[in-house]
Formats: structure tokens, C-alpha cells, sequence
């Protein structure tokens, strides 16, 4: 008998407590930590076990995953961390430099590295089309395959560290201009008085990943469109890794630095609202 996998997840956002529910489902036994208080309770009630600190989260397991905003949040959470020994999975989205000076800072600390990008939509991470690319040393991979593909399929992509986060972000750089393009579509016909199971009717040829996506972002626009304030946050800091991903490879970023200025413009509107405002009704309001 095989012994029971064991892993820390450092980061509890809607993707951190996604992968946290999909592991203790398939029986592995995980610790979890959060910077801020509070997220780690439903998930204790679900059998993983908080840690009160960082540290000790790492020191709970052999194999750490990290899902973070971003990879400046690595350094933080795991300064006073001993990593000797220990297996990182970096599952936070950035740019492939950084990606790579991240890496480097683990490796330096004597653990091993693997990348891993969420090629998801929404936090769905076992949607039927979800996958998870995948860099760093092709043993590691295969060695935490079985671990990872209880989340999705991977997609192995090279040894280069940054190389998943490549070909994660040239993804992310058509999503966001189609997000935002059918926020902005829905917008226009809903204003119009037009009908939007209509539009979604016309647009029936579309291939089923991208329809179901349409649908997704449509059904929630009928409620005022998608988005908390982490979500926006969410969208705006991946907004700025696919125009340093882009920028680090002398690509003109200038149209994703416009969908950028969407999720600022939600940002600030809800922040002085006092309520969420999503991209959706950005859009509305210039009518
Ligand atoms: N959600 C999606 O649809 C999706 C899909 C694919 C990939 N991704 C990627 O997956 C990663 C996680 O995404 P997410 O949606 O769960 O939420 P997120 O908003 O990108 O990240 C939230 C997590 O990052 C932590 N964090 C933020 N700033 C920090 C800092 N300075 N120091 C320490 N921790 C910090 C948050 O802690 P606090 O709770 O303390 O703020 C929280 O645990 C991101 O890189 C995102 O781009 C997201």
C-alpha cells in the first residue's frame, strides 16, 4: 500500500482554496496557511489543517505549493522559512524573468523548483479543458506528476523555469482582450436594448472551451457582471504579468496596458462606492 500523499498550500485565494478542496477530496492530507486570517477555517472543517505561520507550514511537508498573487509574494512568505530539502511548486502566475529569478531564490535556499501556471477558467481547476503548464526539471515533474494531475492533466513544457509562465501568459494576453471584448459586447446590447440569449444564440458555432466561457462571463453579466474585489485585483495584477511577460520579449504590451486600465478603473470605482463595481458596469456607465 502506497503511503498517503501530504502537501502545504501556502495561499488561500479562490485558486489556493480550490486546490486545497480537490487534494483533501482525493485524500491526501494538507496543511494550509493564509497571510490573512479567516480563510483557513472552512477548509479545516473540510480536514486540512491551518499552521499559524509560514514557517511552519513548510516545516508540516515535504512538498510546498504556492499560489500567490504574484512571485514578489514568495519572498515574504517564505523568508523565514527553512527550505532545505523541500520541494516548491510554484503555482502563481508572473512573467518568465520572474519566474526564473524566483526559481533561482528557492534553489539558492537548497530546495528544488517546479513551475506550474493554471491554464484554467475561473478557479474550475476540473473543468474538462483545464490544464497545467508545467517547466523546471523533467524528473521532478515526473516525479509529482501523480500529485499534480490529481488537480488537472499537466502540460510538461520544457526545463527552462520560465518557460510554462511563456506560453501561460501569450494565453492570458488573448484571454483578457476576449474577456474584455465581451464585456464590452454584452454591454453594448444589453444598452441597446437588444437581447443577449440571443446574441449568445448567433454565436452557437463558437467552439464548446470558448462557449462555455462565453456563457460563464454572459450569465454572470445579467447579474451585474462578474468579479469581487479579489477577482478585479486578481485580473489587474495578471493584466501587468502578460505585459512584463510581453515587455521582457520586446513585444508592444500597449493594448494589454489598456485592459489593465478596465481593472484599475472597477478598482477605483469600488472603492469609492463601497461596493464592488465590475468591468461590466465600467463599460455601462460610458453608455
Ligand atoms: N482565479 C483564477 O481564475 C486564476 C486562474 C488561473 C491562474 N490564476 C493565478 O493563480 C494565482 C492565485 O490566484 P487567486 O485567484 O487565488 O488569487 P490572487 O488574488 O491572485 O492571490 C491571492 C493570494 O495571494 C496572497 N497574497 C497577495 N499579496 C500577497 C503578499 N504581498 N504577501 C503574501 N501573500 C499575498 C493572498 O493573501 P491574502 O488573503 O492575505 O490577501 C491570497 O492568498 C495568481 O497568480 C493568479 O493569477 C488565477
Amino acid at each position: 500500500m502506497s503511503a498517503r500523499k501530504s502537501v502545504s498550500v501556502l495561499g488561500l485565494g479562490p485558486m489556493g482554496q480550490a486546490t486545497v478542496k480537490i487534494l483533501l477530496a482525493a485524500g491526501v492530507d494538507v496543511t494550509v496557511w493564509n497571510r490573512t486570517p479567516g480563510k483557513a477555517e472552512a477548509l479545516a472543517e473540510l480536514g486540512a489543517k491551518p499552521a499559524a505561520t509560514a514557517a511552519e507550514a513548510v516545516a508540516a511537508n515535504d512538498t510546498i505549493l504556492l499560489s500567490l498573487i504574484h512571485y514578489d509574494a514568495m519572498y515574504g512568505v517564505l523568508e523565514h522559512a527553512d527550505l532545505a530539502g523541500k520541494t516548491v511548486v510554484n503555482l502563481s502566475s508572473d512573467s518568465p524573468a520572474n519566474t526564473s529569478k524566483g526559481a533561482g531564490w528557492v534553489l539558492d535556499r537548497g530546495a528544488r523548483f517546479l513551475t506550474g501556471a493554471y491554464m484554467t477558467q475561473s478557479d474550475d481547476i476540473q473543468h474538462p479543458v483545464s490544464r497545467m503548464y508545467v517547466s523546471g526539471p523533467g524528473a521532478l515533474h515526473q516525479e509529482l506528476q501523480d500529485l499534480l494531475e490529481l488537480l488537472c492533466p499537466t502540460e510538461y513544457l520544457g526545463e527552462d523555469y520560465g518557460i510554462a509562465q511563456l506560453y501561460y501568459q501569450a494565453n492570458l494576453a488573448m484571454f483578457h482582450a476576449f474577456l474584455i471584448s465581451l464585456e464590452q459586447a454584452v454591454a453594448m446590447i444589453e444598452r441597446s436594448g437588444g437581447d443577449v440569449d440571443r446574441f449568445m444564440a448567433l454565436r452557437e458555432n463558437e467552439p464548446q472551451s470558448l462557449k462555455d466561457f462565453s456563457y460563464f462571463f454572459v450569465e454572470a453579466a445579467k447579474q451585474g457582471g462578474w468579479g469581487d474585489l479579489a477577482n478585479l485585483k486578481m485580473m489587474h495584477a495578471g493584466a501587468q504579468h502578460v505585459i512584463d511577460a510581453s515587455e521582457e520579449a520586446g513585444v508592444d504590451a500597449e493594448i494589454t496596458k489598456t485592459i489593465q486600465q478596465y481593472y484599475q478603473r472597477a478598482l477605483d470605482a469600488s472603492e469609492q462606492a463601497g461596493r464592488v463595481v465590475p468591468v461590466h458596469q465600467i463599460f455601462s456607465r460610458n453608455g
